[in-house]
């Protein structure tokens, strides 16, 4: 698992922050979610900070949607609770536009009155770079450019936490890398918690402030990222941080 482009992630700040000391934005306690009487979830516990970008590792069918899901209100568990901010948005990793809606009518979208402005659009729009398409089908859309607009649909609503389901995975390469930069930005403008489900190990050191691995129903690996922005691919600590993760993933190391 290699990066081929290198990019700096210059947006976020150097000191490192105390999240601790922030409110709360996520308390899940105890969550469990079965399936066929199997649990996804088994007693889970999560804490996110408000302002915090956490990433969420786990092997696929470990669960990660699934608690996405139940952080988004889409799903119920089974048992136990979770408290999140009633200004909550998701990211799937399709961009899912309504296709007879032009892109700004998209960002906009379930919004009322002044809410629902071209002008609120447009900025949003701008944000993620995408204003001159604000008149256009999704259908004439490039992949990276759809995510964009579901981008900018999630960030209009000003979410209090931002909930992101492997977002870039059907991006190619550089399109992905430039989005990865970009969602690091606009959080850092924005100041959402973020919940960013990846199966990409780098993508979560680059971007995260902290490091979840979701095993067996519960989050079995939590780890802060200490390795100052703007943070590269690569390096002693970088890559000792890739090896743990790639370990705890199951994933075997070559010599
Ligand atoms: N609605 C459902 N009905 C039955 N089983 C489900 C349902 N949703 C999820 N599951 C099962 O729960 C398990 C976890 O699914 P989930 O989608 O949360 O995994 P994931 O970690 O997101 O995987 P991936 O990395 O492949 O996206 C899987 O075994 C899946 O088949
Ligand atoms: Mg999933």
């Amino acid at each position: 698992m290699s990066t081929a482009f290198a990019i700096d992630f210059a947006a976020r700040d150097f000191v490192e922050i105390d999240f601790s000391h922030h409110p709360v934005a996520v308390h899940a306690s105890e969550v469990t979610r079965r399936f066929s009487g199997q649990p996804v979830l088994d007693s889970l516990d999560l804490t996110i900070h408000s302002g915090e970008f956490v990433a969420l590792l786990g092997a696929s069918g470990s669960g990660k949607t699934t608690l996405l899901r139940i952080l988004a209100g889409l799903d119920a568990p089974d048992g136990g609770e979770a408290w999140v901010p009633e200004a909550r948005t998701v990211v799937f990793q399709e961009p899912r536009l309504v296709q007879s809606k032009t892109v700004w009518k998209n960002v906009v979208i379930g919004l009322a009155g002044k809410h629902a402005s071209r002008e609120r659009a447009g900025a949003a729009l701008a944000e993620v770079g995408l204003d001159h398409r604000a008149d256009a089908w999704p259908a004439t859309l490039s992949g990276g450019e759809a995510q964009r607009a579901a981008l900018a649909r999630a960030l209009v609503r000003e979410p209090k936490l931002l909930l992101l389901d492997e977002p870039f995975a059907a991006l190619d390469a550089l399109t992905r890398l430039k989005m990865q930069r970009l969602i690091g930005e606009l959080c850092q403008a924005h100041g959402p918690a973020t919940l960013l489900v990846t199966h990409d190990v780098e993508e979560a050191i680059l971007l995260a402030d902290r490091i979840l691995v979701l095993k067996e129903g519960r989050i079995a690996f939590d780890r802060r990222v200490r390795l100052p922005h703007p943070r590269r691919a690569g390096g002693a600590d970088f890559d000792a941080l890739r090896d743990t993760l790639l370990a705890e993933l199951g994933v075997p190391q070559a010599e």
